[in-house]
């Protein structure tokens, strides 16, 4: 399913909750124990203007941000983290392991808060031109019980502060772009215990990228 010769990118991606920290952890140690060379990165962030750019977006403020604000921000983020960072680390050869991409951006924006899905794909070409990922792993888990695991970290950010509905929306937006675009896409059960996780990853990672090594 996946190209060969440059670097391969890798993105993760899951409603509040579901593990995405751990389980990047996990895939990193997978490509060391392979001695593939590779990065690990986020979004909104990857660079000191970037992340710089996610505190903007996630500080709860008393204004309301409109959705098109929101919108380029990740955008002009995505922008600045590609250029100094991902297509560098990929032209390279490394492989690139990346928290959160635009299919965030379809998912939050466009599913969660409405934004119509045509002005994200503008955007997309306007920003990535051909650049997808190689491989999008979403970790999915229901929403009520990913926000139960969320809510005894530190005080929610501008997102986390959002209702159930908006979350159940996001989720419906990343399950209906992995039917739409399957073989980019694998989904992985992130209810389980972990170590059930963690098995079903590495048998899948085995599977769509042991085929380039
Ligand atoms: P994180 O908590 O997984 O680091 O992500 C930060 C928040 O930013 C998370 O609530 C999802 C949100 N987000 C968007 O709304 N759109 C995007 O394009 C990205 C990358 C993240």
């Amino acid at each position: 399913m996946i190209s060969s010769n440059i670097g391969k990118f890798i993105t993760i991606e899951g409603v509040e909750g579901v593990g995405k920290t751990t389980n990047i952890d996990f895939i990193r140690q997978w490509l060391e124990q392979r001695k593939i060379p590779h990065i690990t990165t986020r979004e909104p962030g990857g660079t000191p203007l970037a992340e710089s750019i996610r505190e903007l977006l996630l500080s709860p403020r008393d204004e309301t941000v409109d959705e098109n604000t929101e919108l380029l921000l990740m955008f002009a983020a995505r922008a600045q983290h590609l250029a100094a960072v991902i297509v560098p680390a990929l032209q390279k050869g490394q492989w690139v392991l990346c928290d959160r991409f635009t299919d965030a951006t379809y998912a939050y924006q466009g599913g969660g808060r409405g934004v119509s899905m045509d002005k994200i794909a503008q955007l997309e070409t306007l920003v990535q031109g051909e650049l997808r990922p190689d491989l999008t792993l979403v970790l999915d888990i229901p929403v009520e019980q990913g926000l139960e695991r969320a809510k005894n970290r530190s005080a929610p950010d501008r997102f986390e502060q959002e209702k159930l509905a908006f979350f159940e929306r996001v989720r419906e937006c990343y399950l209906s772009r992995v039917k739409a675009e399957p073989h980019r896409y694998r989904v992985v059960d992130a209810s389980q215990s972990l170590s059930d996780v963690q098995s079903d990853l590495s048998a899948l990672l085995e599977r769509c990228l042991g085929q380039v090594l």
